[in-house]
Parts: structure tokens; C-alpha cells; sequence
């Protein structure tokens, strides 16, 4: 398998023996976030205000951040053409986010069915599949709000995902959700603290935020608990499940049909965005935190640097 061609249905299923989690101490980490649960969570429903008007000259997200910042596409662009693209830009990453908070809560789910229901574990793995269900439901509201399409992954990528859900097991599902959810986090903690941003989007990421450090939490425990115990054979397989998965979500965050928004051809305006230095330097800070972790507990061996490359989060 390379990064230069998607992955096809064979390869997945070539690739993606089942992998029993070893049992370990991993209740005192789920008791510990259930704490934090009950303490602090919010319901988008009632904590946002649906109804605010958006606000005339505010971003999507920093410009700075668009994937087509600095280019000469964005020289030709107009100001408020800046703006509305930035919006559909940032519709565009949030939808994905949420297309992939769909296949992760399918994976949890899959994974309670095996769980005792009287654990800790299992109790906050369902508390989780909750928050993300809330999530769901807010960025696809904020996504309506902002009235732009809720882009999403392109087709070809949506259609994988049914199959990386029905085959994808052990240390690379939780790598690869540790992946989406801190590479997300660490853009909207700048969102969120910009006050050129529109007012919504900020409160939406604010709210992200606070709920996806449980999250993270918890994949980095699932990541270590599930690699215990694998076959140097299986260790290989769940090294290029998490890079290809990688690989796939985080090109697919920018959707090239979002350069139609303001006029700009998408393979055009995709060939632009990927030799942009500004861009590649956004994707490698957004990739900085989860990849250190993978690093270190050996899922990027020599053989899957390639992949890791074209995905863009290490630079
Ligand atoms: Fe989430
Ligand atoms: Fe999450």
C-alpha cells in the first residue's frame, strides 16, 4: 500500500486481522474521566444561541490558517471573498470532523458489545459515544447556521469509511481517532481564542475542547492497553492501518470543492493548497501532538514514513 493511490476494499481486508485488547488497569482512568464528565459537560442545545446573527467582516477561522492563504489564488481573491471562502473552508474541516465522530462512535459501540456493562470502562466508553452524538448534532447545526454545505470527505473517501469501520481493530482505531481528535483540537484552540472568528464557530470549538481532552485521554490509554501483547505480524498491520487511516482524514479535511465557493477551480485550487508552504506548516503543527505520541509508542516505523509524509502531519 502507498499514500499516492487511495486505499482500495482488498487491501483493508488484507490487512485487518482481529486483535484482542489485553486486559489491564483501565478502570481507574475511566472512573477518573466519568468524574470529570458528570462535572463538566454541556449541551449545545441550551448553552449556544441558535439564534445570534453571524457577524459581518468576521473568519471562519484565521485566514492565516486556509489552505489557500498567501497563494496567487488568494492574491485574486477580494476581502469578502476571503471571508465567505474562509467559512466554507471551515464548514468543510467541521463536517469532516463530524463524519469521522459517526465512524468512531460505530467503532466504540462495536467495541461495548464484547465489554462488561457493570465497568467503569464500558461506562465511560459509553459516556464518550454521548458527548460525540451532542457534537454531531452541534457542528451539523453550526454548519446549517453558517448557511454553507456541510462538505464532508470527497465520495470515494466516504464510501472507504463504511469499510475501515466494518475491518479496522486494535491499537490503530484509537490511534487513528487520537489522531483526528487532537490534529481538530489544537486548530480550535486558536479558533476559539481569535476574536476575529465568528462568535459561533468560537463557542462551538470552546465547547469541543473542554469535552475532547476526556477523549484524548482515553485513546492514548486504549492505544497503550491494545498494543500489549501483538505479534511482530500485527504490530506491522496496525502500523499501516494508522497511517493509511491518517493519511485519508487528514487530506480529506479540505474538501477542493470549497474553492468553487468563491469561482477557483477545485483541482486547481487543491494543486495550490498542497505545495502551499503556509498550509503544510499548518498541517504539521495540527499533527505535532498526536504524532510525538505515536512516536513514542512505536506506530511510525521507517517503512510508514512515506504515508505519514503525504499526509502532511509531520511536516
Ligand atoms: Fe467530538
Ligand atoms: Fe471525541
Amino acid at each position: 500500500m502507498t499514500a499516492t493511490r487511495e486505499m482500495a476494499p482488498e487491501d483493508v481486508a488484507a490487512v485487518a486481522p482481529a486483535v484482542d485488547p489485553q486486559p489491564g488497569p483501565v478502570d481507574a482512568v475511566a472512573e477518573r474521566l466519568l468524574r470529570s464528565s458528570a462535572k463538566q459537560s454541556y449541551d449545545p442545545e441550551v448553552d449556544i444561541d441558535w439564534e445570534a446573527p453571524l457577524l459581518e467582516g468576521k473568519w471562519g477561522m484565521p485566514p492565516e490558517r486556509l489552505s489557500l492563504y498567501g497563494t496567487r489564488l488568494w492574491d485574486g481573491l477580494t476581502e469578502q471573498q476571503r471571508l465567505d471562502y474562509s467559512v466554507h473552508e471551515t464548514a468543510s474541516v467541521a463536517s469532516v470532523g463530524l463524519w469521522f465522530e459517526l465512524l468512531l462512535m460505530q467503532m466504540m459501540v462495536r467495541d461495548a458489545y464484547d465489554d462488561d456493562p457493570t465497568t467503569a470502562h464500558m461506562h465511560y466508553a459509553l459516556t464518550e459515544v454521548a458527548d460525540e452524538c451532542r457534537h454531531s448534532t452541534m457542528f451539523g447545526k453550526a454548519i446549517a447556521r453558517m448557511g454553507v454545505p456541510a462538505y464532508g470527505p470527497r465520495r470515494s473517501i466516504h464510501r472507504l469509511g463504511r469499510l475501515f469501520n466494518m475491518t479496522v481493530r486494535g491499537p490503530s482505531s484509537y490511534a487513528s481517532i487520537l489522531v483526528a481528535e487532537e490534529t481538530l483540537d489544537t486548530w480550535q484552540r486558536e479558533l476559539l481564542r481569535d476574536d476575529r472568528v465568528q462568535p459561533l464557530v468560537r463557542m462551538v470549538s470552546r465547547i469541543h475542547v473542554l469535552e475532547e481532552a476526556r477523549h484524548m485521554t482515553f485513546a492514548r490509554e486504549e492505544v497503550k492497553r491494545r498494543l500489549g501483547g501483538l505479534t511482530p505480524w500485527q504490530l506491522r498491520v496496525q502500523q499501516a492501518l494508522t497511517a493509511q487511516t491518517c493519511f485519508l482524514v487528514a487530506r480529506a479535511l479540505v474538501n477542493p470543492e470549497v474553492y468553487a465557493s468563491v469561482g477557483i477551480d477545485p483541482r486547481e485550487g487543491r494543486r495550490e493548497a498542497l505545495a502551499n508552504p503556509h498550509y503544510r506548516e499548518t498541517m504539521r503543527w495540527m499533527g505535532e501532538k498526536p504524532m510525538a505520541f505515536l512516536r513514542e509508542q512505536g506506530l511510525v516505523p521507517a517503512s510508514q514514513e512515506r504515508v505519514w509524509r503525504a499526509s502532511l502531519l509531520t511536516g
